[in-house]
């Protein structure tokens, strides 16, 4: 039976199969039972302040704060008047206990190996602080970060931390001209990347990528790159220096400086419903402890685990759950640079097996592609080592739980769903693995603390298994503070439709044991492998392209990638629908954007379907690429033959 509420807000899924937490889980784990989660949950809703208060001061504050939270909705400040420093929380913190316990293990594609150890990565952490500090930049300063995924990338971010600068992830995949929006957007004076990295086999020219989306900037006085691949690259004399040499010229004296609750950690770019990414500006004390808090418990982090997160640290995920969150409980966090696929489909396995991993948290995208590539690749190899496994990004489909849950974890694993978003810092919705009996399928209950509900138009929580708007009805410490430099879209994204509630922009229902079952999102945004793709943002891209008159852009079902992106485009005058332009658009839309926003299909049009005051109707596009038949409500729509052009499909393509 479906769920139904509105138009786009629909469930078909109903799951029974309930799996427990395996008994000699429970026994060892920090919340073992459902009794000891309710029991803190309960209390955590009820005073809030004081359970994030609790966990706050598991950390090293300089100075301790003095108010837990200032809540002026929809503007939050954790641990006012608190000082903190978060590098130090993530290594110093760990050198007289864990100096020398592993904190990277490290695997390049090629299958170059390394390993620091908390002093090595506090010693190079502090070099390349000083380094920073020796190039001019300051606390405050924004610092793009465009790296491949190696040890660097972490210190850079750690090393960025420790001076109070703001760092900007931008993932490896994106084109140069992404890199410049962010460049422009966060007006950074500096940027830290490497020559190149490996990509199946492949180098990813990054450096290059840098020197394009530079010409004609001004502001950035600062390029430090990392030699990694040493391919030939063009440095510009006066503006750009080699990391090996200004790490050569420093010493690794550097005390971490406090720097208040509230100071900017890091703006992370993400996609929404107009054209234009959204800065996401997380800070230092609150964002510290929400990933703190998360690592430690939804990963039951032990000080003998070995820890893989299969994410990109140009991800959200790679800042809260390689980084920032397993390193500040000090745990020993395994980093692979390359793809899944290189050079065999079983790269992962034998990572596994050959480092004894005990946690795997990757992407429902990911999972069925392995699903794809076949068993043979995974019975191979020794998986027993795993204990727990996780995923992240999307809804998963209970076939490709199923095959995680048996042919990864060898039945024995619980496996955490976690939902959550790079707005919220950490994890939000999710299984305890000690506690929480999983159903395929469903992220399951709030962490502590997590005030979360489904809720209709009017913001009145819905009953069991009816459809509605996922919300947050409470301030929570890793939540985001603003969209950087537009203050006016933060409150209209997220604290409009409601006043007082966190809007996430997905669907959501409960079943009747109180589990959230995420139906997806509600905007214009869809999920692409696991990665958030605003259509107005692949639109932009394509009406850039001197061809194209108009173009909408919608998602479409896809076995792997959980959508695909189908682009209806019409032409301008003069030009003719082929083969070669049809390439020619896809690789522009990858040289506007990166690889990942490239449409699946696109789809030439005489007209787009339009209402009468001109929106185009998506809806109904998305209808013709999910099946071809049109149905619901088309009465405001202008002109029915186009319908029935794009339908028809002969002419139009
Ligand atoms: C989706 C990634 C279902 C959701 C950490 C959310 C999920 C968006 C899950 C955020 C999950 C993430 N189950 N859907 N376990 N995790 N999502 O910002 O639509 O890249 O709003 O953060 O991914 O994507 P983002």
């Amino acid at each position: 039976m479906p769920q139904v509420m509105s138009d786009n807000i629909e469930s078909h899924l109903v799951e029974n199969r309930i799996f427990n937490p395996p008994a000699e889980f429970s026994a060892k784990a920090t919340i073992g039972s459902m009794e000891a989660y309710r029991e803190l949950y309960d209390s955590s809703i009820a005073d809030p302040e004081a359970f994030w208060a609790g966990i706050a001061a598991e950390l090293s504050w300089q100075k301790k704060w003095d108010t837990v939270l200032e809540w002026n909705c929809p503007f939050a400040k954790w641990f006012v008047g608190g000082e903190v420093n978060v590098s130090e929380n993530c290594v110093d913190r760990h050198l007289a206990k864990r100096g020398d316990k592993v904190a990277i293990l490290w695997e390049g594609e090629p299958g170059d190996k390394r390993t620091l150890t908390y002093r090595q990565l506090y010693e190079e952490t502090c070099k390349f602080a000083n380094a920073l500090k020796a190039n001019g930049i300051k606390a405050g300063d924004r610092v793009i970060i465009y790296m491949p995924m190696v040890p660097e990338a972490a210190i850079a971010m750690l090393g960025c931390a420790r001076i109070g600068a703001v760092h900007s992830v931008v993932f490896g995949g994106f084109s140069a001209e992404s890199i410049k929006d962010r460049l422009h957007d966060s007006g950074a004076v500096a940027v830290i990347t490497a020559d190149g990295g490996w990509r199946r086999g492949s180098i990813v020219p990054l450096k290059e990528s840098v020197n394009k989306a530079l010409e004609g900037d001004t502001q950035v006085q600062r390029v430090i790159t990392l030699k990694r691949t040493a391919n030939d690259v063009t440095m510009v004399d006066g503006r750009d220096v080699w990391w090996h040499d200004e790490v050569a010229k420093v010493d690794s004296n550097c005390p971490p400086q406090a720097f208040d609750s509230e100071h900017p950690l890091f703006i992370l770019y993400t996609s929404g419903s107009t054209g234009k990414p959204k800065g996401i500006l997380h800070t230092s004390g609150g964002y510290l402890t929400g990933a703190y808090a998360t690592s430690k418990y939804v990963f039951d982090l032990r000080d003998d685990d070995i820890y893989w997160c299969a994410a990109d640290v140009g991800w959200i995920t790679g800042h809260s759950y390689i980084v920032y969150g397993p390193l500040a409980n000090g745990a020993t966090v395994l980093m692979y640079e390359g793809a899944p696929n290189h050079p065999g489909l079983d790269r992962f396995w034998q990572i596994i097996e050959e480092y004894k991993v005990t946690i795997l948290y990757t992407a429902p995208t990911a999972i069925r592609a392995f699903i794809k590539w076949g068993d043979e690749h995974v019975e191979k190899y020794d998986l027993s080592s795993l204990r727990l496994l996780g995923t992240v990004g999307e809804p998963i489909n209970p076939e490709a739980w199923m095959w995680y849950h048996e042919k990864i974890g060898s039945g024995k694993c619980p496996i955490v769903d976690t939902w959550w978003q790079t707005e919220t810092g950490g994890i939000m919705i999710t299984p305890l693995p000690g506690a929480t009996p999983t159903k395929p399928g469903t992220a399951t209950l709030p962490f502590f603390g997590i005030d979360a509900a489904v809720v209709d138009e009017q913001g009145e929580e819905v009953r069991a298994n009816e459809g509605g708007k996922l919300v947050i009805r409470k301030p929570w410490p890793s939540m985001l503070r603003t969209i950087y430099g537009d203050e006016q879209r933060y409150i209209d994204t997220y604290w409009k439709e409601y006043g007082n509630m966190y809007l996430a922009g997905d669907g959501a229902r409960r079943d009747e044991l109180g589990y959230f079952w995420i139906v997806g999102r509600l905007d214009d945004v869809l999920n692409v492998s696991g990665h958030r793709l605003g259509t107005a943002e692949v639109e932009r891209a394509l009406v850039s392209h001197h061809s194209v008159a108009e173009a909408a852009v919608v998602g479409r079902p896809d076995e792997i990638k959980g959508q695909g992106v189908v682009a209806f485009v019409t032409l301008k005058e003069g030009f003719e629908s082929t083969d070669a332009l049809n390439k020619e658009l896809r690789a522009h839309v990858g040289e506007m954007i990166g690889a990942i926003a490239k449409p699946d299909e696109i789809r030439f049009a005489a007209a787009l379907p339009k209402t009468r005051s001109g929106k185009i109707m998506r809806r109904l596009l998305k209808e013709i690429c999910a099946g071809g038949a049109v149905s619901g409500d088309t009465t405001t729509l202008e002109d029915f033959n186009v319908i029935a052009a794009l339908q028809g499909k002969g002419d139009d393509e």
